[in-house]
């Protein structure tokens, strides 16, 4: 039961405390969600664990190899089925809420994390079923994306959250940035919490969080109310 994300890697380091913590690390022990993480050195057959090679044609740096990759994916395409195999890379699908959402009710994902100057273009070809891109900037690796992707589908399981509404209410999951909220003191040196939210009437306070993510939208991304 759950999903699982195997996430291939050649810095796994930079990986395993992220996902040792948190919400990610109660939602493994409920068995809501499991996040295997390989290093992708673990299946070099080179006599120095090489991984990557100089790119044909000249310059670009280093290229992670098809050959390695290769062996990585299919070993663990023989254990079970995937849903998607995604490669984390800038020039992907921009990721955003409505992508969580789908990927959330998978069984198996598999992500592939860059490095270097890329990976050879034959991987994506052939193994890659889906590229995504957390935004238009270009980070040193594919591994805070897939940390980024893992946790966005994870906090979506029903059950992995406290409150099982409270990932319904989110920012953009009706297109709307999420209304403010407030704690105790209901007077912090005279900074009031909006009166509504003490009056005990639901209904009212339904309505008024509504009207202030329409507002919030408006003023902050109108570019979501198109
Ligand atoms: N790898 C490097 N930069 C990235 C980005 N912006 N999104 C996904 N993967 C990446």
């Amino acid at each position: 039961a759950g999903l699982r994300i195997d996430i291939i890697s050649c810095v796994p380091r930079l990986l395993d405390s992220f996902f040792d913590h948190s919400i990610l690390k109660r939602a493994k022990e409920a068995g809501h969600a499991e996040v295997v993480i390989h290093d992708l050195r673990d299946y070099s057959t080179h006599k120095q664990k090489q991984i990557d090679d100089y790119a044909f044609g000249g310059g670009a740096g280093m290229v992670l190899g098809i050959e390695t990759i290769a062996r990585c994916i299919r070993s663990l395409q023989n254990i079970r089925i995937y849903d998607e195999i995604i490669y984390m890379t800038p020039d992907g699908e921009r990721f955003e809420q409505k992508v969580a959402n789908r990927l959330s009710m998978s069984k198996n994902l598999m992500i592939l994390c860059g490095h270097y100057k890329g990976i050879d273009e034959r991987v994506r070809e052939h193994f890659i079923t889906k590229e995504i891109s957390i935004g238009d900037y270009v980070l040193s690796g594919g591994e805070l994306p897939a940390a980024v992707v893992s946790d966005a589908i994870i906090r979506l399981i029903p059950g992995v959250l406290n409150d099982e509404t409270s990932a319904l209410t989110d920012s953009f999951q009706d297109n709307l940035l999420a209304p403010p909220v407030y704690t105790r003191p209901a007077d912090f040196e005279g900074w009031k919490v909006p009166e509504i939210l003490l009056s005990g009437h639901e209904k009212k306070i339904a309505e008024w969080r509504l009207e202030q993510s329409i507002k919030r939208t408006q003023a902050r991304r109108p570019d979501l109310l198109q």
